[in-house]
């Protein structure tokens, strides 16, 4: 996700800008700019890097003080992080100025369509698409213009505009991400999201979907799609400004977990395409697919813990050998790698040295390497054969969350093209299984909606100074996951075993009130694992069972019961995830722990 600022009134434009720039950075950083009014015309000044990078350019420099201005920060979807695929971006010949929060999906046939009427276009990003469009609709009903745009396009915007010789107006729209206007005394303001205003006025319009907007600077008029003004109730803020950059939530990691319905959405949705797995940025034919070795995973941490799951789905699908590393033990190990044999390399942020050292080991052993990442053009992207990016925008706590989930869909889509690709997976059920992926942001809405339940369920658990998780399968891939979110943010110790592998030690430590999460939802394992409950039960544990909600024997053994829609095993671990999360975070809580910045850890371990 991006964040664009809008102003017009009377002060000098390109000071509030960037100050509502600097509210709005985490949801993007790795380019900004601003275009301003001179006169008539559009002035813009945009460079790869911080907001900070982009006041040293100015201050170089120098812009107009004109008082009518846009801005932008970006978070890279298409395109690197460059100055060139920095917004604001030009429409025509120079005359339409955009700047763009969303992803445009069916920007590459309207480039087409664009360059077959002329337009030259300078960026790879979808964003410079919209400038085009917005200009060929132009013929000086900027209203209609921004109509035709909205009625053209698929996708998700919120879209700022400034017109060559309009110096006095900036027209809005939104479809599915956030923009507001912040209503001024005689000024206006514009922004995707609130702190970007609070400065300034505490009084917003919250723009509906396919809504439009035309800023003056002594009014605002909102209307619908097709032209016909809107009314709506002024909101009032009453967060402050530190609140407001969570979205009134009171943590990142709160935030991020609520955001992974639209993180799983973007993430799958460019990728599924009437029933069938198309992923465009996977350079491997059929027959290279049928042709494949070993698929080596490796990466650290909690993207592990999706190679765990990965493996047993690619596996369970397309039968291709998986071999799972911790990537500072692949790295290390001299790894035995063979012809055909690919490199799988999962990393949200990127940059970890572990992961990225056992990536160039892969590759200098002449793995090809295909890398799941969060981070547009970050160093594991680049310097993979392939990488398929996960939709997740910025994920600031330290914990992650939206981008596990994102991470975890790409690898179902790899393991039906797999399946597919190797004559393993009917039409018929490659098109079910879409239909399931694509119903998982509804589902996992669901689940959060269980949120006071599982606050409940963490403080009976409050005081637990040890606490285990058991699987088998995936539920074991997620037992994982679940052990170590509970871990790294309320310090409780936490184990994770596959349950059959109690037996051979660890149920010396079970004891009585000795909580136990039992995650049970593959239907052909749910046996095997009721048999390990039983067996913590029978040494005084307190079972958490996580279940489908027809697991029916569950009841008897488990002490609380934590139950799930139920969709086909191998897309269980998507929604046996976020009760975890959920109550890790209020465990945390509870314990007063700094959420979203545990002690001793960092986002981004780009050290050995
Ligand atoms: C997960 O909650 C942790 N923050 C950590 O385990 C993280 O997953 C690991 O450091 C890998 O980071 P990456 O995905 O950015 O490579």
């Amino acid at each position: 996700m991006c964040g664009i600022v809008g102003y017009i009134g009377g002060r000098s434009a390109s000071p509030v800008l960037i100050d509502g720039l600097k509210k709005l950075e985490y949801r993007g950083y790795d380019s900004a700019g601003v275009a301003v009014f001179n006169g008539d015309v559009v002035e813009v000044k945009k460079t790869k890097g911080r907001i900070a990078d982009l006041e040293k350019k100015l201050s170089a420099e120098g812009i107009s003080s004109g008082c009518v201005g846009i801005g932008h920060t970006r978070w890279a979807t298409h395109g690197a992080p460059d100055d060139v695929n920095a917004h604001p971006h030009k429409g025509g010949n120079g005359r339409i100025t955009l700047v763009h929060n969303g992803i445009i999906e069916n920007y590459i046939e309207l480039k087409i369509m664009l360059e077959q009427k002329g337009y030259k276009f300078v960026s790879q990003t979808d964003t410079e698409v919209l400038a085009h469009l917005f200009d060929f609709f132009y013929s000086g009903d900027s209203l209609k213009a921004m109509s035709n745009v909205m009625k053209t396009v698929r996708g998700s915007y919120a879209v700022a505009v400034l017109i060559d010789g309009r110096p006095d107006e900036i027209i809005a729209a939104r479809k599915d991400s956030p923009l507001i206007v912040g209503l001024g005394e005689n000024e206006n303001f514009l922004a995707s999201d609130i702190p970007a205003v609070l400065k300034y006025t505490r009084d917003c319009y919250l723009l509906d979907d396919n809504q439009m907007a035309l800023l003056k600077q002594s009014s605002v008029k909102l209307y619908d799609i097709d032209g016909n003004e809107v009314h709506k109730d002024i909101y009032h803020v009453t967060w402050d400004v530190e609140a407001a950059e969570k979205g009134g939530f009171d943590h990142f990691m709160k935030k991020e977990i609520s955001e992974q319905p639209k993180t799983v959405h973007d993430t799958v949705t460019p990728r599924i395409k009437d029933g069938k797995v198309v992923i465009d940025e996977l350079g491997l034919s059929d027959e290279d697919i049928k042709n494949i070795g070993t698929i080596h995973i490796v990466a650290c941490g909690s993207a592990w813990h999706v190679g765990t799951a990965a493996r047993y789905i690619i596996e369970k699908l397309a039968r291709i050998p998986c071999e799972v590393d911790l990537a500072s033990e692949f790295r290390y190990r001299n790894p035995i790698i063979k012809e055909n044999d690919i490199c799988l390399v999962i990393s949200q942020s990127g940059e970890t040295a572990d992961t990225l050292a056992a990536l160039r080991e892969a590759k200098s052993k002449g793995a090809r390497t295909i890398s799941i990442v969060n981070v547009i053009a970050s160093t594991i992207a680049r310097e993979s054969d392939d990488v398929i990016y996960t939709m997740a925008g910025p994920e600031i706590a330290v914990a992650t969350t939206k981008a596990f989930s994102a991470q975890l869909c790409v690898s179902y889509l790899l393991a039906l093209k797999f399946a597919k690709a190797k004559s393993l997976l009917s039409e018929s059920d490659e098109e079910k299984y879409c239909a399931e992926i694509l119903r998982l942001p509804e589902l996992i809405e669901g689940i959060l909606k269980t949120d006071s339940a599982l606050k409940e369920l963490a403080k009976s658990y409050a005081d637990s100074e040890n606490v285990f998780f058991i699987g088998r399968g995936l539920d074991y891939a997620i037992s994982l996951e679940g052990s170590l979110k509970l871990k790294e943010i309320s310090y409780i110790h936490s184990e994770a075993y596959a349950a059959g592998e109690l037996k051979h030690g660890t149920i010396s430590l079970i004891e009585d009130k000795t909580p136990v999460f039992a995650v049970a939802t593959q239907s052909d394992l749910n046996e095997k694992t009721l048999g390990n409950i039983k067996e913590v039960k029978a040494r005084g544990a307190r079972v958490i069972a996580l279940v489908g909600e027809n697991h029916s024997a569950a009841d008897e053994f488990a002490d609380d019961i934590i139950r799930l829609p139920e969709i086909s095993d191998f897309l269980m671990p998507s929604l046996a995830v976020v009760p975890l999360q959920i109550f890790a975070y209020y465990m945390a809580l509870g314990r007063g722990c700094d959420v979203d910045k545990p002690r001793n850890l960092a986002k981004s371990v780009t050290v050995e």
